[in-house]
């Protein structure tokens, strides 16, 4: 906001300490913590630190602050700053407050949607997450990753990265043709009406087949004889598979067709647009080519026939502990490993898509495996091995207990969903009577969403969660309601203003007079958010994004409480506070979208 001042100290900066032989490397601002005035700050350490190491018989604190004072007297006050001081080898400079409050607010009314965007970074990502493997239905955990994931990608492509957003669902594996031959044995030619309905039936085949192939106990040798003829077929049908059987290849496209439908209703609804989509299926014949030639290369080693194709990643790191082991890239049978497809799939999106930093949003659980796959991909010579990133996250279950894929206990997304919508929609009809059926839908629609997707956001992604329906769309705390709730007390408040708010937002704002501490707080919030969005963006952690979003519309909610705007006595005072309040909702809606949650302007 002050870049244009920040960039003329810096010139004067550098032009005093060539003057003066002082050898600069590098000028770092920090901003000063708020005690009644804002501010930025330098510091002349490195500066004395170059003297002293280039020979010079220097007290290094000393010296920096001889320096801070050379540049204060140098400096004057420039324009945009009350004073200029020199503490301690800092300096500090300090904005007038009414000169602070107006820049930020006019910056947030002027940029609008795009407050806080990053310069363009110049680099590209792939964040990778929505992918869950196929003839299954979509679960909590899956949203999880891929809420996870649309924010990420929101937040890294605001920061100012090119960013790709790719899929890549697990398409094939035992877990896929146990589906096929069940359908195939017993439901052929049958198919429910609806995408969910069919979606989710993939899953209901599933549990069946799992309970029909496992060994029971106190077997009776005519059941278990039973259950082997079915393991038999199972592993046919695999065989098939393989083999490229027109008839098992046409049935296992089908079906997964059905479960990416109901994939892809499911992300339209949450607002994901999945750019890429890569299968699993589609990278073995590519895994195997590497294979071939990470042996060439002399990184893997083959013990075929009697053993598999390996990666002593530890040895070739030349690691003296334990860490990465040895990894299988082929079995000895010829056959690809998860691992292999994932080489050959980075190496895709390295080299067809230009990828310079490669996300990886999936269950912590498979921690190890990526850990290997980007040694390899670094003893391999990738250079982008070291901008690959796993974000892993934790299970999620409810206050009811775990998920089991196999036994058929899984929360459903679209069930949580539903029923999450039904309960705003319930309060709602009591609240705002005046709203149209299909208005109260839309909104509730929005609160029921925004209050899961802030619930899977505002913990710790590595960490388990419990999901507290109830807690999740209270409108105290830490949640999605409460956030948008500060969204919508902004609308109304501007919505009341009428003309004036207009006014209000075309003007230069003037906060000349005496600030209460709660705009204070609530301006120093939003003069914060492009430097949050940066910060998410880097460690790659919504949850950054999330925590400021409840401290932003915290602060607004106390100031709503604590100070009067429309009632406040001067027109002057109105229209600044009319223009905070413009900014702050502005600022509240532009974190909301980052976590993939709507602002609505009413509840
Ligand atoms: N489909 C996998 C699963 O559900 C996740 C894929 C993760 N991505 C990857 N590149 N390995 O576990």
């Amino acid at each position: 906001m002050f870049d244009h001042e920040r960039e003329v100290i810096e010139e004067k900066i550098k032009v005093f300490c060539t003057e003066n032989d002082i050898p600069l490397t590098s000028i770092e601002w920090k901003p000063l913590p708020f005690s009644g005035e804002w501010g930025i700050s330098t510091s002349f350490f490195q500066a004395a630190a170059n003297e002293a190491r280039s020979g010079k018989k220097v007290n290094v604190p000393q010296r920096a602050q001889e320096i801070a004072e050379g540049v204060r007297e140098h400096l004057g006050t420039p324009e945009g700053f009350s004073r200029v001081e020199a503490v301690k080898g800092y300096l500090n400079l300090y904005f007038s407050t009414a000169e602070y409050a107006r820049r930020v607010v006019e910056t947030v009314l002027r940029d609008k949607a795009d407050f806080g965007r990053g310069a363009p970074k110049g680099e590209r990502v792939m964040v990778e997450y929505a992918q869950p493997n196929t003839h299954h239905s979509f679960h909590i955990g899956h949203y999880r990753n891929a809420i996870l994931g649309e924010s990420l990608a929101r937040l890294v492509e605001f920061a100012g990265f090119e960013t790709i957003r790719a899929s890549y669902p697990g398409d094939i594996g035992l877990g896929v043709i146990t589906v096929l031959w069940i359908y195939d044995k017993f439901y052929k030619g049958q198919e429910p009406e609806g995408i969910h309905e069919r979606g989710q039936w993939l899953l209901k085949l599933y549990v069946e087949a799992t309970q029909l192939l496992e060994p029971k106990e106190d077997e009776t040798p005519e059941a278990r004889a039973q259950r082997e003829a079915y393991d038999a077929e199972r592993r046919e049908m695999l065989r098939k598979w393989d083999a490229g059987d027109p008839y098992v290849r046409e049935l296992w496209l089908r079906t997964r067709e059905w479960s990416l439908e109901e994939l892809r209703a499911i992300l339209e609804m949450l607002d994901i647009h999945i750019d890429v989509w890569f299968y699993e299926s589609e990278v073995d014949e590519p895994a195997k080519e590497i294979v071939e030639e990470l042996i060439a290369r002399g990184i893997a080693e083959d013990e075929r026939p009697e053993g598999p194709v390996i990666v002593r990643i530890d040895e070739k790191l030349g690691l003296k502990k334990e860490k990465y082991r040895t990894a299988v890239i082929l079995r000895s049978d010829g056959t690809t490993l998860y691992l292999t497809k994932d080489l050959a799939l980075a190496k895709i999106k390295f080299e067809k898509y230009g990828v310079d930093r490669s996300i990886y949003v999936v269950d912590t659980r498979q921690s190890l495996h990526f850990q290997q796959v980007f040694k390899i991909l670094e003893l391999w010579g990738f250079p982008q091995a070291e901008k690959c990133y796993h974000l892993g996250y934790g299970f999620v279950s409810l206050p009811e207990g775990a998920m089991s894929a196999r036994r058929g206990r899984v929360v459903l997304f679209k069930d949580v969903a539903d029923e999450a919508v039904r309960r705003v929609l319930s309060v709602e009809s009591e609240k705002s009577p005046d709203l149209s059926e299909e208005e109260r839908r839309a909104v509730a629609q929005k609160i029921g969403l925004g209050a899961l997707a802030y619930a899977m956001l505002s913990v710790d992604n590595n960490k388990d969660t419990v999901f507290d329906m109830d807690a999740a769309l209270s409108f105290e705390g830490r949640t999605g309601p409460y956030i948008q709730n500060a969204h919508v007390r902004a609308a109304s408040i501007l919505r009341k203003a009428g003309p004036l708010a207009g006014r209000a937002t075309s003007r230069t704002p003037d906060f000349d007079y005496n600030l209460t501490p709660h705009e204070i707080r609530l301006i120093d919030l939003i003069s914060r958010f492009p430097a949050t969005v940066e910060q998410a963006a880097q460690e790659y952690r919504p949850l950054v994004m999330a925590t400021y979003a409840y401290d932003l519309a915290t602060a607004f909610h106390s100031f709503y409480h604590a100070v009067p705007v429309l009632q406040a006595e001067e027109e002057g005072i109105r229209l600044a506070r009319l223009a905070l309040v413009a900014a702050a909702k502005q600022t509240i809606a532009n974190a909301l979208r980052l976590l993939v949650i709507h602002a609505p302007e009413v509840m």
